[in-house]
């Protein structure tokens, strides 16, 4: 839509200058509403999600030995292009979440400056009322696994290439371990609610489907934590060495 065509002037009010008015184009009007930017989160949430589910999918490779991991590992950066065309939009997806996430917030707090005089949560979730400490834990996680391991800054014995050695011999350090799977947890909290919330973003909000919904977001959620805890569970009792 060309919104130059559209630019009006408004009729002067007395003894003021004529003020000339160009509507918003639909794409910063879409990004400025509340369900404009509910829609984004929801958007950002699932890519996401995608990259989570496929992650641990590849993870559990390790179950299969180190060639088998380390083969994936290394197809995966085969291509330089099409890995940093596939960050990149990953490190948008998740600038984007937080920075649309954050603002919902803002105006929600703001809409209501004093607080209610007795809250109860009648209608919420554990995993909703812990969305803003799980996603902060999953932002400082996501730096802390970078380092430890993609760069190696933080691991105690990184072999760039030999990725399954690298998991095993980060996990042994058990501390380490015990961080990972805390923070699954929280990612558990954060991806079952936010799977439930997705769909009443996008309209799909019935008595009749809640349910489904709901069980539907508690699988892929178990489904997921478990998958990825069972990698440094493994390590520590051994199955994995
Ligand atoms: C037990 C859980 C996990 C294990 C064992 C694991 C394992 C790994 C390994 C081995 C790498 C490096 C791969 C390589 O250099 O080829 C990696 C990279 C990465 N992981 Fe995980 N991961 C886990 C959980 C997660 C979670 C929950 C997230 C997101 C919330 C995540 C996001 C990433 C990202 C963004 C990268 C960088 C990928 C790239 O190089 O572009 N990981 N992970």
């Amino acid at each position: 839509m060309n919104s130059q065509n559209k630019t009006s002037i408004l009729p002067p009010i007395e003894g003021t200058l004529p003020v000339r008015r160009t509507p918003l184009s639909w794409e910063v009007s879409f990004y400025r509403s509340t369900v404009g930017k509910k829609i984004i989160v929801a958007a950002t949430g699932f890519i996401g999600f995608a990259y989570v589910a496929l992650h641990m999918l590849g993870n559990l490779l390790a179950f299969e030995g180190p060639a088998r991991l380390n083969t994936y590992a290394a197809f995966l950066k085969s291509n330089g292009g099409l890995l940093w065309t596939a960050r990149i939009a990953l490190m948008v997806a998740v600038v984007l979440h937080i920075v649309m996430a954050y603002q919902l917030a803002w105006r929600c707090q703001k809409s209501r400056p004093i607080g209610y005089y007795r809250w109860r949560g009648i209608a919420s979730t554990f995993a909703s009322r812990t969305m803003r400490w799980s996603g902060p834990i999953i932002g400082f996680f996501i730096i802390y696994h970078l380092l430890h391991l993609t760069t190696g800054t933080v691991h105690p014995d990184f072999h760039p290439g030999d990725v399954y050695r690298n998991v095993v011999m980060g996990f042994h350090v058990w501390p380490v371990a015990v961080f990972y799977i805390v923070a699954m947890l929280a990612l558990g909290l954060h991806m079952y609610h936010g799977v439930y919330s997705m769909f009443q973003s996008v309209g799909a909000n019935h008595p009749q489907y809640n349910g489904l919904i709901r069980k539907l977001a508690t699988c892929v959620t178990l489904a997921v934590v478990i998958g990825f805890i069972s990698i440094p569970v493994a390590v520590l009792l051994n199955i994995i060495s």
